[in-house]
């Protein structure tokens, strides 16, 4: 695990930007925090690094946003309102744990209790204060 600390919304897209310029297809992002901790922040900077030029909203009905990037094509989900495996695969939604052709990021992925993605990126935000948000990441979704 390797830690950031954020002290600005801007900072935490800045962060996600970074992570977003390395990632490349079949890797999934998964996100967890409270509510309100800054995992969309985080998609919004992920979002930049893929050359992705369309404002970031929270999933919500679509459970999926779907956004075309000029180095991939980034899969938003938003997995709050399923409270567990059974509900996430009734919603159709397993495959973009495997994503073949773009990237995924997930939030609140710890309502999936599967199995892990082959290609992981954990990132856990947690709230320091009004604008500290302490970053915790496991990097390596590269790994063969
Ligand atoms: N350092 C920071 N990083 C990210 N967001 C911050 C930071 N400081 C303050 N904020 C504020 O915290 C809020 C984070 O909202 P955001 O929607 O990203 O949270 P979330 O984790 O996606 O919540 P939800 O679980 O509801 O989806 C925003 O209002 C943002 O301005
Ligand atoms: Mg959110």
């Amino acid at each position: 695990m390797a830690t950031f600390t954020s002290h600005s919304p801007e900072e935490t897209i800045r962060f996600g930007e970074g992570l977003g310029r390395a990632a490349r297809p079949g890797w999934v992002f998964g996100l967890s925090g409270d509510l309100g901790a800054g995992k969309t922040q985080f998609v919004k900077g992920l979002a930049l690094g893929l050359g992705i030029k369309a404002r970031i909203a929270s999933p919500t009905f679509a459970l999926v946003n779907e956004h075309r990037g000029e180095h991939a094509t980034l899969f938003h989900l938003d997995l709050y309102r399923l409270d567990n495996n059974a509900h996430i695969v009734a919603a159709g939604l397993e495959d973009y744990l495997a994503p073949r052709d773009g990237v995924s990021v997930i939030e609140w992925f710890e309502r999936w209790t599967g199995a892990p993605p082959e290609r992981l990126c954990r990132v856990h935000i947690r709230v320091l204060g009004e604008t500290g948000r302490q970053i915790d990441y496991n990097y390596d979704p590269a790994r063969d």
